[in-house]
């Protein structure tokens, strides 16, 4: 355990950096996938604090350390903890459930036991170096029974949660053997942060069913329990976004321009460049894209000489089976297509199966003219939001899933149904043939909105909120606009994958 205490503290699954171990057994840190690391790391630039997490792998306890300027504590999972509690009841319980069960959710009462071994572990781990009545901001739906443990032990914490996916109507979530203790473990915070409003509803329902507390919105009241006295929870949406400024400049930079250039001849210089980058998940809807794709190449709606499909899928969760048969099935039909309709010299997917630096990112938006969010669910989707940062020529249309969280605020976006493939294939061919004035128009009012709601503003207004359930006062020495009115130049790491 560590000796300092910090005001601030940061809990997530993830930390911003992975611990790689090679072949010789030498050790480095890499960037760690996923919007979550994307939103954060920007924000505890700016405030300093300790970030408490999982470093990617098994392995013993490693001390609290300092990287790239983060202080970072670092929380040990042994190999059969990553199988039970991060695989397991996170990405095959918890995963599917939350995201409307596109695949069934597995539910196995071992896999429940790791995941509370493993959440007190974190519980543990962030009261040890919060300092008396520190604010605690704890992450994502692998951590959802952290807040109540933290209240337990440290009744002086202020303690945020936020949520990055989805939470799921009543009907679906009351299929979970532990719903209960999941809602009480949530409702040990403070402040509940999610994405869209009907998250924070289908929350507050489940809480209304399962435990008959009054709620009223924002609001669950919670009665005296367990020796702590009743309390007010606020749980409402916060939609997250990205650090916008520092993502224009690097679209603007003179070293991306050049490669966005080179990158649409390495691609034959086609008439359309289409762009998918997705973590490699179902919940994508990366197949319904190359569905809808393949049957307008068939129908000769679109031909593979005017038209290229990019598709960055980066590797994710490779040991969850379900991951195993999307990739297989990902990869034939991918194969596929470019066996059908390429040519020599014009290939109709361009198949990446690896992510890219933060750089090369901002690169392929500014070289792609369509960019296809198909998500079957999403709880924001930020490679949205990146698209639309990078674009400062006003150009590029967005094709956007309306069941991502992206689509309350991307309005001006083509919104889709991924599940219905003609809406889907109108909707490409309506963003291919878009005269250039559409395009200027949608897009400006995209990056208006995207300006407006930029990570700054989303965890200034939750670190309010947590502020403000506590009576407005700064009773533990933390400025409740911490962020103040910085600008968000910070330099940051390369990101290796979406
Ligand atoms: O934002 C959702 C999320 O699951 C994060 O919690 C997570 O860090 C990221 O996506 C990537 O997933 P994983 O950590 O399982 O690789």
């Amino acid at each position: 355990m560590a000796d300092e205490r910090y005001a601030f503290v940061v809990v997530s699954n993830r930390l911003p950096v992975d611990r790689v171990v090679a072949d010789d057994g030498s050790a480095s840190w890499t960037q760690s996938p996923g919007g979550l690391v994307t939103a954060l790391e920007p924000v505890m630039r700016q405030i300093e604090g300790a970030w408490v997490g999982w470093i990617g792998q098994p392995g013993d306890d490693l001390k609290p350390f300092t990287h790239n300027g983060l202080r970072i504590v670092p929380v040990a999972l042994s190999e059969g903890e990553i199988e039970s509690y991060y695989e397991g009841f996170s990405n095959d319980t918890i995963w599917p459930l939350y995201h409307d069960v596109i695949v069934p959710a597995t539910y196995h009462r071992d896999w429940w036991d790791a995941y509370v071994e493993v959440n007190q572990r974190f519980a543990d781990n962030a009261a040890s170096v919060a300092d008396t009545g520190a604010t605690v901001w704890v992450q994502d739906y692998q951590l959802q029974l952290v807040p109540r443990m933290l209240r337990l032990a440290r009744p002086d914490l202020v303690i945020g949660f936020f949520n990055h996916i989805p939470f799921p109507a009543y009907g679906l979530y009351s299929q979970l053997p532990w719903r209960t203790q999941i809602i009480e473990g949530l409702l040990g915070a403070d402040v509940l942060g999610f994405q869209r409003v009907s998250d924070a509803g289908n929350f507050s329902r489940a809480a209304r069913r399962l435990l008959g507390y009054t709620t009223r919105s924002p609001y669950v009241d919670v009665p005296a329990t367990e020796g702590l006295p009743a309390r007010r929870v606020v749980a409402r949406a916060f939609p997250i976004s990205i650090d916008v400024t520092a993502f224009e400049e690097l679209a603007h930079s003179p070293a991306v321009q050049a490669r966005a250039k080179e990158i649409r001849e390495e691609l034959g210089n086609p008439k359309t460049v289409m762009l998918g980058v997705d973590r490699l998940d179902y919940t994508k809807g990366i197949g319904h894209r190359l569905k809808a794709f393949s049957e307008l190449l068939a129908e000769g709606r679109l031909n593979v000489v005017d038209v290229t499909l990019v598709q960055v899928a980066s590797p994710s969760r490779e040991r969850v089976e379900t991951y195993k048969h999307l990739r297989d099935e990902i990869e034939l039909t991918v194969g596929r297509i470019n066996g059908d309709f390429g040519t020599i010299g014009h290939q109709a997917v361009n198949y990446l199966h690896h992510g890219f630096p933060r750089e090369e990112m901002a690169a392929l938006y500014l070289a792609s003219d369509v960019m296809l969010v198909t998500a079957l669910r999403d709880g924001m989707n930020l490679v949205a939001k990146e698209y639309v940062a990078a674009r400062h020529d006003e150009d590029g249309v967005l094709v956007l899933s309306e069941f991502a969280g992206a689509a309350d605020e991307l309005k001006t976006s083509l919104r889709i149904n991924p599940h219905d493939i003609d809406g889907l294939k109108d909707a490409i061919m309506q963003a291919v043939d878009m005269q250039r004035a559409e395009r200027r128009k949608r897009m400006r009012s995209l990056r208006k909105r995207v300006r407006e709601n930029d990570v700054g503003h989303w965890s200034r207004s939750f670190l309010r909120a947590l502020s403000d359930a506590n009576g407005g006062i700064d009773r533990y020495g933390f400025d409740p606009d911490p962020l103040g009115d910085l600008e968000w130049t910070v330099e940051r790491p390369p990101s290796t994958s979406p």
